[in-house]
């Protein structure tokens, strides 16, 4: 069977870090209750020349490059994000032409802080499916834009940054040992929806809008959600969280990620965060966080990864991989 393997990645983050401390003359705030509440310490916020187009270019780039391809290889780019540099055309349109390739398709998957999730998901079916040989897929985020600085409850919370992978069709024997994409669930439920969204939008305001978030309601279930999907994807690839090397989760706080590992046994040290680095930067969080632990040498080829993500909608997702 065709298998939809992992061949680079890559990052990008804007110039300027925030600190917690920087806050606090803007909002009543502390780096302490950041700390406690989230274990954020710092954000990387786009200067007006960084653009949710520029960062996913340049992670694209990069994750080109540790492929050791071009963009004359690709035949399909996805790009999972909520702020996008246009309503349209997609800005996955616009990372091809920066990338100076003008052929295959590309498209912008929206599925807030699961998007990348999503959009792996999304690519394997592509691959598999015979429609595309390789793909990038990329989650960038300029969050900073949609923020209301003036919101202690969701100001501190967010930044900005891009991830990507090169996705390749690969044979495989079918078996839990091959690499790539072994097992996907995804869900989603709109019941949610008031809980975590954007007030504004072409179609009702004609304005950008501004994120707003029941921060309570959300961690609510939370845990719940991301517990029940990943237990989905252990089931369909018929593993437990024993034969797991990484977990990497979607990176919004500390205190969830903490709580729903320790409730599917999957020990600390499998744990990859980097909440604390990059705030939560939506669909660029856990390319981000691959990033990280690809560069430090703890991810390596031929180990088992868990990515999972949950956000605005409810969006939520797991998928299983053999990097
Ligand atoms: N500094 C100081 N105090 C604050 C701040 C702040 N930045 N923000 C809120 N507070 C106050 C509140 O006003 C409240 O005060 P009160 O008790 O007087 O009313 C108090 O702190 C406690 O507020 P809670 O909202 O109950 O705090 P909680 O412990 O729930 O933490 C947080 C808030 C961090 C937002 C948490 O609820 C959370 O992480 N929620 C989930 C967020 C998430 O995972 N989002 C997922 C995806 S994001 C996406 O899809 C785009």
């Amino acid at each position: 069977m065709i298998r939809s393997v992992v061949r680079g990645n890559g990052a990008a983050l804007p110039r300027r870090i925030m600190k917690n401390a920087d806050f606090e003359g803007m909002v009543e705030t502390s780096d302490e209750w950041i700390v406690q509440r989230t274990g954020i310490r710092q954000r990387h916020v786009a200067a007006d020349d960084e653009t949710t187009a520029s960062l996913g270019e340049a992670a694209a780039r990069a994750a080109l490059d540790s492929a050791g391809m071009t963009s004359a290889d690709i035949d399909l780019i996805i790009l999972a994000t909520s702020t996008p540099n246009n309503t349209f055309p997609a800005t996955a349109v616009e990372i091809q032409n920066q990338l100076g390739m003008h052929h295959g398709f590309a498209f912008d998957m929206q599925a807030v802080c699961s998007g990348f999730v999503y959009a792996v998901a999304t690519a394997d079916l592509y691959i598999r499916g015979g429609l595309a040989k390789r793909v990038l897929v990329i989650g960038s985020e300029t969050f900073s834009r949609i923020l209301d600085w003036n919101d202690r409850s969701t100001c501190v919370l967010f930044g900005d940054g891009a991830g990507a992978l090169v996705l390749e069709a690969e044979g495989g024997a079918g078996a839990i040992t091959d690499r790539g994409v072994l097992a996907a669930s995804l869900r989603s439920d709109g019941v949610h929806k008031d809980k975590l969204f954007v007030d504004g939008g072409p179609s009702t305001t004609g304005t950008v809008g501004h994120l707003r978030m029941e921060g309570r309601e959300v961690f609510k279930h939370a845990v719940g959600m991301i517990t029940d999907v990943i237990e989905a994807t252990f089931g369909e690839a018929g593993i437990t969280a024993e034969d797991l090397d990484w977990f990497v989760p979607h990176q919004a706080n500390k205190r969830i990620i903490d709580a729903s590992a320790k409730k599917l046994g999957i020990a600390e040290q499998k744990v990859v965060v980097t909440v604390d680095l990059h705030g939560n930067t939506s669909a660029a969080s856990v390319p981000l966080a691959l990033s990280v632990a690809v560069a430090d040498g703890r991810i390596k080829k031929g180990d088992l990864v868990l990515l999972e993500a949950m956000g605005g909608g409810f969006t939520w997702g797991a998928v299983l991989l053999r990097w």
